[in-house]
């Protein structure tokens, strides 16, 4: 079908409106030619935000494996799906066809089920990014487990916490992992988390980097023995098109972290859609994305979405600099990447090296460029542009989140004309709509408000594991039938959307999304502290950083504060993870407060960002002397 491949901007509009006309019709026509189904639906969508209620392809069958690797083995058994690259530049890259997938998804999905993992069970895994970690993925999908992927750099206390969210019943895990010169111990981090993890029976522990580890009588199992034993052979367990085929957590901007559902139909339809179009991606193309398969990118455009595509995806193990800040450009030219998928952090991070590691590299390949998490700068954007892409390769900015599952706004290369730190237009089916603070819709052009969704597509999440007032509340009570991003946009004069940022309480750091209550919630638990508040202020690599104001219990008691610091970031790695310590924390005898007692986190984030000029009237605070004081001791 033509409208499979967009080529040009005309034929953009031309589907677009389709899309947006006849959406039942477009997408049952994407569904019928591209996949492949034990049973068709009875009805492409039913769905009602206020519920809210969202069913795509009710009544098909299918398996989401079968799509992503069976089919694909008369035409293409012997082609590369995963391209595995390790950390150590070194060790040979790992090269695993179609075939070989096919395989050792099976033998993997074959020890589930030996465990005793039925379809409709958690299994939670925490696997660093090797072959493994894929393989994992897709061996719950082929039996019909749900799986839940905690990203490899969580603490033990994150890890638990997601367990037991979704009474997992299995965790997967490596005896450690490696991270450029460093080696991690996540059986340890494992074993801790696991104290408290009462459904959790099984532990299956992937051998990577050959550490002696302690293991558990009865619950802890070698992978490699089991799989060596099962056979290649499982078929497929058939879903509903509406089954969970996942659980991934994500920030709030208040409470424990969201356990957003994604189904299975409508999930495998739109990001196989989005992949093929968003990168362009042709039949002998290596694509490449760098995020890790513990964030939402990862599971859709590492795994799922280039699986069904029958693409090569490149899963890389390392990070950028190691051994050297030119590792991403060797690989490109190593393995003749040609889409290549990162985020503005990364970007930043290798744009602050100069231009001499990444002249040394041929990186004529390169067609494609990406960026996603963040808003990128457009110092960033033309460092990017001009170094990288060689000012020929297109750089798609795409916006998108964890509960929209695949990309919402973005160019499609070669197709839509770029514009610096614009993400540009909807995606084929998308109905983005600006809302101002009345909640009323903001037509026209040349507006900014916050960004919502006026129209299902067929990769929203469904639910929040185990809370669905809490998913209505979140995202569809703001705005009447809508959906709300917690974004806040513009439209420019020829219809462009630019990502303004957050406007609630989530700071995105390097490209994670962190709220701000469960990092209070970690420092407030130091004897010391009496009370915290987080914001947000602008870092030259991370985007975001995040500053930190303390009250102490006793705030006349002389305490080393560099120690309090110290103890401080080490509560919050325990409890989150490193990626959510802050880069500044400031003691201060209070925190500005409405006269209902509500912290006022505007004043405290135009201190931190060096705005103290507009701070607003302060004199309604209930404590409004605070202020000056913060503001003398800012740091
Ligand atoms: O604020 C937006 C920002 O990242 C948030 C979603 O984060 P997460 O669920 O972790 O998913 C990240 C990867 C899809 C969004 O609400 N964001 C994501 N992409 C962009 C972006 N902000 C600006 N421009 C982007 N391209």
């Amino acid at each position: 079908m033509s409208n499979y491949h967009i080529k040009h901007l005309e034929e953009y509009y031309k589907v677009y409106r389709k899309s947006i006309r006849e959406p039942e019709n477009f997408w049952e026509e994407i569904a019928e030619e591209h996949f492949v189904w034990r049973k068709k639906w009875d009805k492409v969508l039913d769905w009602d935000f206020s519920k809210p209620q969202i069913k795509w392809f009710e009544g098909a069958k299918l398996n989401i494996t079968e799509n992503c690797i069976d089919r694909h083995l008369a035409t293409r058994g012997d082609k590369t799906a995963i391209l595995f690259e390790p950390n150590n530049p070194d060790e040979p890259a790992e090269h695993i066809t179609y075939k070989q997938l096919h395989q050792r998804v099976n033998q993997f999905a074959n020890v589930l089920k030996e465990q005793g993992v039925e379809k409709g069970d958690r299994v939670c895994i925490y696997v660093p990014m090797i072959p493994e970690l894929a393989i994992s993925l897709l061996a719950c999908a082929r039996i019909g487990a749900i799986h839940s992927v905690v990203f490899a750099g969580f603490s033990s206390t994150a890890l638990s916490t997601r367990i037991n969210d979704s009474d997992c019943k299995m965790v997967i895990t490596s005896d450690g992992s490696y991270r450029g010169a460093k080696t991690i111990d996540l059986k340890g981090i494992v074993d801790e988390a696991l104290e408290d993890c009462p459904s959790v029976k099984t532990v299956l522990v992937a051998k990577r980097i050959k550490s002696n580890i302690n293991m558990k009588e009865g619950r802890d199992k070698w992978l490699q023995p089991l799989l060596d034993n099962a056979s290649t052979v499982c078929d497929a367990e058939i879903m509903d098109a509406e089954d969970p085929l996942f659980i991934l957590y994500t920030s709030g901007s208040t409470g424990k972290p969201k356990g957003m559902v994604h189904t299975t139909a409508g999930y495998m339809v739109y990001t196989a859609y989005t992949f093929k179009n968003a990168f362009q991606y042709r039949d002998n193309d290596v694509y490449w994305c760098t995020a890790d398969i513990g964030w939402i990118t990862g599971h859709s455009y590492i795994v799922y979405g280039p699986l069904a595509n029958g693409a090569t995806t490149v899963l890389f193990e390392g990070v950028p600099s190691y051994p050297d800040f030119g590792r991403f450009w060797e690989i490109v030219d190593k393995h003749k990447v040609n889409q290549f998928y990162t985020a503005p952090t990364a970007i930043r991070a290798l744009a602050k090296q100069g231009t001499e590691l990444v002249g040394k590299y041929d990186l004529s390949s390169l067609k494609v460029l990406g960026s996603v998490g963040e808003p990128i700068n457009e110092e960033a954007w033309h460092w990017y542009n001009d170094n990288v892409g060689r000012k020929k390769s297109p750089i798609i900015d795409s916006w998108w989140q964890t509960e929209t599952g695949g990309i919402m706004i973005t160019p499609i290369p070669y197709v839509t004309p770029t514009k610096p730190t614009y993400a540009t237009l909807p995606f084929i089916g998308v109905q983005p709509a600006l809302m101002d603070e009345k909640g009323d819709e903001l037509k026209g052009n040349q507006v900014e408000g916050r960004l919502c969704i006026k129209f299902p597509w067929p990769s929203i999440a469904r639910t929040i594991w185990g809370n669905h007032e809490r998913y209505k509340e979140t995202y569809f009570s703001a705005y009447k039938n809508m959906y709300f991003t917690g974004d806040g946009a513009l439209r420019d004069e020829v219809g462009y959307y630019r990502i303004t940022g957050r406007v609630d309480d989530v700071i995105i750091v390097s490209g994670h999304n962190l709220g701000t209550a469960p990092i209070e919630d970690a420092i407030n638990e130091h004897p010391a502290v009496a009370e915290s508040a987080i914001v947000g202020f602008p870092h030259d690599i991370k985007g975001s950083a995040l500053y930190g104001y303390v009250t102490l219990k006793d705030a006349g008691e002389s305490r080393d504060h560099n120690n309090l610091r110290k103890e401080i970031n080490q509560i919050i790695t325990e409890h989150i993870g490193p990626i959510a310590k802050l880069d500044k924390i400031q003691f201060s005898e209070g925190l500005p407060k409405t006269r209902s007692g509500k912290i006022m986190r505007r004043i405290l984030r135009k201190i931190a960002s060096n705005e103290m000029d507009n701070l607003g009237d302060v004199s309604t605070l209930l404590n409004p002397e605070v202020v000056q004081s913060i503001i003398d001791n800012r740091l």
